[in-house]
């Protein structure tokens, strides 16, 4: 005769487990699609400011699905990859992370002698920890996949068509504007998905926040929506508006993917009359869920 802890245990073993280190909507969503169990990890700092963790849920024997959020990645890399570690060493079959925003993507290459490859090592670390990973639009700007720099399975969402719903919702006549040449994946994707017009500018980036945006475009009488995938300085989307107004924009709306935010980028947007982002990073702008795609991609997954 089983005890009631280990019937308890032997029922949830069945069912996938859902964790995250806060309260994510996208956790929730990931398990109502999967019909598994949400839980939370129990979670603190200690006065020296290291991490305290518990899972308050049987893990041995579960599938388990560990969203985290990853935007600053210098403060939540160490709790992310101790989470995934006391999910192994606590039994889990399988653990995907789940990290809408899927940081350390731009350093692929040593560009200058003695640099960090710090996409390559970021991917190895969390390689070691987790089975899998799925993630939003994830910066591939000179890779030609997530499985340049992670071997284990890597799973790329993209959010076009809920951008592309939310664009048809909220902007009548809009003209799709990539702000640069990578940009364009993004802006091509949406508007397909509309039947918009599309447009993609040239940019030349000389520093972390001097970046110079060129191109011609003809509005016709659409509203330009400038659609790329992270807002970091807000220099880009900034160097794009104004290329805008001088075309004789009387109105510029922007949609991101990420909305990183870095400080100062709220005064570089402040040509734009209005930007929303998903909700890969929690942010004032978030305006389109993502999370029915990501649980949809999630329910998708092999066995
Ligand atoms: C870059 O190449 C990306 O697609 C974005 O355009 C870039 O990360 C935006 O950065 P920022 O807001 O600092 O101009």
């Amino acid at each position: 005769m089983l005890s009631g802890d280990a019937s308890r245990d032997r029922v949830a073993a069945a069912r996938p487990l859902v964790l995250s280190l806060d309260d994510s909507p996208i956790a929730a969503a990931i398990a109502q699609e999967l019909g598994g169990e949400d839980a939370r990890f129990d979670s603190r700092r200690f006065p020296d400011a290291e991490t305290y963790l518990r899972v308050d849920a049987p893990v041995s024997g579960r599938d388990v699905w560990f969203v985290a959020r990853l935007d600053r990645p210098d403060e939540r890399l160490v709790q992310t990859l101790l989470a995934a570690a006391t999910l192994r060493d606590l039994g889990a079959r399988h653990i995907t992370l789940v990290a809408p925003y899927l940081p350390y993507l731009r350093q692929d290459q040593r560009f200058r002698a003695g640099e960090a490859i710090s996409a390559r090592y970021v991917a190895e670390w969390i390689g070691r920890e987790v089975d899998a990973v799925f993630t939003v639009d994830p910066h591939l700007h000179r890779l030609g996949g997530l499985s340049e720099v992670y071997s284990i399975p890597a799973v790329a969402i993209s959010a076009a068509p809920a951008i592309a719903e939310w664009v048809a919702k909220n902007v009548e006549r809009p003209l799709i504007v990539g702000p640069d040449e990578e940009a364009s994946q993004w802006a091509e994707a949406v508007a397909s998905v509309i039947g918009a017009p599309h447009t993609t500018f040239l940019k030349d980036r000389r520093g972390d926040r001097d970046v110079i945006v060129s191109g011609d475009v003809r509005l016709d009488g659409h509203t330009p929506v400038l659609i790329d995938d992270i807002i970091s300085s807000g220099m880009t989307i900034a160097g794009a508006a104004e290329l805008l107004r001088t075309a004789g924009a009387a109105r510029v709306e922007c949609v991101c993917v990420h909305a990183l935010f870095a400080p100062g980028a709220n005064r570089a947007l402040a040509a734009v009359d209005r930007v929303v982002s998903t909700n890969t990073v929690p942010h004032a702008t978030n305006a389109v869920d993502v999370s029915p795609l990501i649980a949809a991609a999630c329910a998708r997954a092999p066995e």
